[in-house]
C-alpha cells in the first residue's frame, strides 16, 4: 500500500538513485536474473516514490550489465587484494557490498549528504564500512579514504555522467593524484547518447546528463591508463556466462548501442599531462 511507504525528499540528481534501484530489483523478481538484489526489491517496495518517472523499464538491461560488469572488476581486484578499500562514490541505495564482500574489504559508500540520509535508514555502518556524506567534488572525503589500508578501488556507477565535464576531470584528477596506483571504473556515453538522454530526461521530467565522453581513452591525461573497456554489447568475459544464452547472442547484435556506452577499468599509473 502507498500509504504505508516512505515519504522522500530529495533532489533531482539524487532521485535518479531510483532507476538503477528499480532495475536491479526488476531483475531480481526474474527467472534467471544476472544479478540478484533482494534488498533493492525491499526498498523499491517500502519508499514512495514516483515509479511511471523513474522505474520505466527502457535501459534495465544497459543498466544491470553495467552493474554486473563493475561488480565482477570489484571481485576481481579483491581477489588480489581482499583486505583493500573500496570506494563507492555516488552510491545511492546500491547493494554492491551485499553482493561483493569477502568478509575482510574494507568499504566506504560516499554520496551527497540528503542521500546518505535516505540510506541511512536501510544499510548501517559496520566495523569494515561507513557511510560518508559529502560531494565528490569535495575534497574532505579522501582524507577519510586514505585512513583506510590499500590499494583502493574507486567505483563511480551512474554518476559523473550527471555533472559539468570540467567538474568530472578535477575530480577524477585528484583521485588519480593523490592515490597512485589505485583503480577506477566507471560508466562514460557518447555525445549523441547524450542528446538522446536529453530528450528523454525531458519528457520524463528527470535530472539530464551533462558530461559525454566518445572515448574514455581520452581521459589517459588525467593520469589514467585503460586496464579494460568493456561496452555494454560486449561485456567482461567473466559475466558473459551469466548472461542468459539468448541475450548473450543477441547483444552484439546491437553493437552500434553498445559503443557509445562504455564501462571503463582504468589504473591512476602516470602523471596528469600538464
Ligand atoms: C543514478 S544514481 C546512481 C546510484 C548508484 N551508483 C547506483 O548505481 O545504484 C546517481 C547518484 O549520484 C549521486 N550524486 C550526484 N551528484 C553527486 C556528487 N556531487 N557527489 C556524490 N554523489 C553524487 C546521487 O545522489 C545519486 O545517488
Amino acid at each position: 500500500m502507498v500509504a504505508d511507504r516512505q515519504q522522500v525528499q530529495l533532489g533531482a540528481v539524487q532521485e535518479t538513485l531510483f532507476i538503477p534501484l528499480t532495475a536491479r530489483a526488476r531483475e531480481t523478481r526474474k527467472k534467471r536474473p544476472i544479478l540478484r538484489d533482494p534488498k533493492a526489491v525491499h526498498m523499491v517496495d517500502s519508499i514512495d516514490f514516483d515509479l511511471a518517472r523513474y522505474g520505466r523499464d527502457t535501459g534495465g538491461l544497459i543498466t544491470i550489465l553495467r552493474t554486473a560488469t563493475l561488480d565482477v572488476w570489484v571481485r576481481d581486484f579483491l581477489a588480489t587484494h581482499p583486505g583493500g578499500t573500496v570506494v563507492e562514490i555516488g552510491t545511492g541505495l546500491n547493494t554492491r557490498f551485499e553482493r561483493v564482500d569477502n568478509g575482510t574489504v574494507r568499504w566506504i559508500d560516499l554520496d551527497l549528504p540528503g542521500t546518505i540520509e535516505l540510506r541511512r535508514q536501510y544499510f548501517a555502518d559496520t566495523e569494515r564500512r561507513q557511510m560518508v556524506a559529502a560531494s565528490v567534488l569535495d575534497e574532505t572525503w579522501l582524507e577519510t579514504v586514505e585512513q583506510q589500508p590499500g590499494p583502493y578501488f574507486f567505483v563511480a556507477e551512474g554518476v559523473l555522467v550527471y555533472l559539468p565535464p570540467d567538474d568530472v576531470m578535477r575530480a577524477l584528477a585528484r583521485i588519480a593524484g593523490r592515490f597512485p596506483g589505485a583503480l577506477i571504473a566507471l560508466d562514460s556515453y557518447s555525445r549523441r547518447k547524450l542528446d538522446q538522454n536529453h530528450r528523454v530526461a525531458a519528457r520524463h521530467s528527470i535530472a539530464p546528463w551533462q558530461w559525454a565522453c566518445d572515448d574514455p581513452r581520452s581521459l589517459e591525461r588525467l593520469g589514467l591508463g585503460v586496464v579494460e573497456m568493456a561496452t555494454t554489447t560486449r561485456p567482461p568475459k567473466l559475466l558473459r556466462a551469466q548472461i542468459p544464452p539468448g541475450y548473450r547472442y543477441l547483444l552484439p547484435l546491437a553493437d552500434t548501442i553498445g559503443r557509445s556506452i562504455r564501462n571503463t577499468l582504468f589504473r591512476a599509473d602516470r602523471p596528469a599531462a600538464r
